[in-house]
């Protein structure tokens, strides 16, 4: 896998510091709550189990699962709901848990469709913000980095289902994408 990275963005301590660094954040501002954090599968599943244990408040979790971008690199706009969630979320304090936010098609569509089920608060937390690629109005309440536009992978996130496993963030060579 390192032979398609063409150089890394976070390393795995910066990764760490900055998610602890949320995680605290997330605890002083629910204190006293019991916030429901929502992963959106699968990319999104390294960050949240690091995110959990850096909240040291109760809270509980729940997954989702969307498909918008197929194995490519572009969102189709095209949003499904593949799994969805278990928890009734009337009355809750959510929090959307993001790998990445991109076009934010996906979580624009997400965060509309789950207010309508009338949870008490919606937040998001997005560990990665690419805002030039925005495409529909919405933003990250907890983010960790903001990105560059270029396409990365590891700690979760995936070209065509590989390199989620990558415990850095890197650059994947474009010619890996173009081929
Ligand atoms: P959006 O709807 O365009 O914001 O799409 C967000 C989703 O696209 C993320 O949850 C990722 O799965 C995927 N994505 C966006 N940019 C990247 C990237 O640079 N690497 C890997 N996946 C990405
Ligand atoms: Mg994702």
């Amino acid at each position: 896998m390192k032979e398609d990275i063409q150089s890394v963005l976070y390393s795995k301590e910066q990764l760490a510091q900055k998610v602890r660094q949320l995680g605290q954040e997330i605890s002083r501002d629910y204190a006293g709550k019991n916030p429901l954090l929502v992963s959106v599968l699968k990319g999104s599943v390294v960050f949240m189990s690091d995110l959990m244990r850096a909240i040291d408040i109760p809270c509980q979790i729940d997954f989702m699962m969307v498909s918008s971008y197929g194995s490519g690199v572009k969102t189709s706009g095209v949003v499904k709901i593949m799994k969805d969630l278990d928890t009734p979320l009337e009355g809750r304090d959510l929090i959307i848990v993001e790998d990445i936010l991109d076009s934010g098609k996906t979580l624009y569509y997400l965060k509309g469709m789950l207010s309508d089920r009338q949870p008490k608060s919606i937040r998001i937390a997005a560990l990665l913000d690419k805002p030039d690629r925005r495409e529909a109005p919405v933003s990250a309440d907890y983010c960790g980095f903001v990105v560059p536009d270029q396409f990365i992978v590891g700690y979760g996130l995936d070209y065509a289902e590989k390199y989620r496993n990558l415990p850095y963030i890197g650059v994947l060579k474009p010619e890996i994408y173009s081929e």
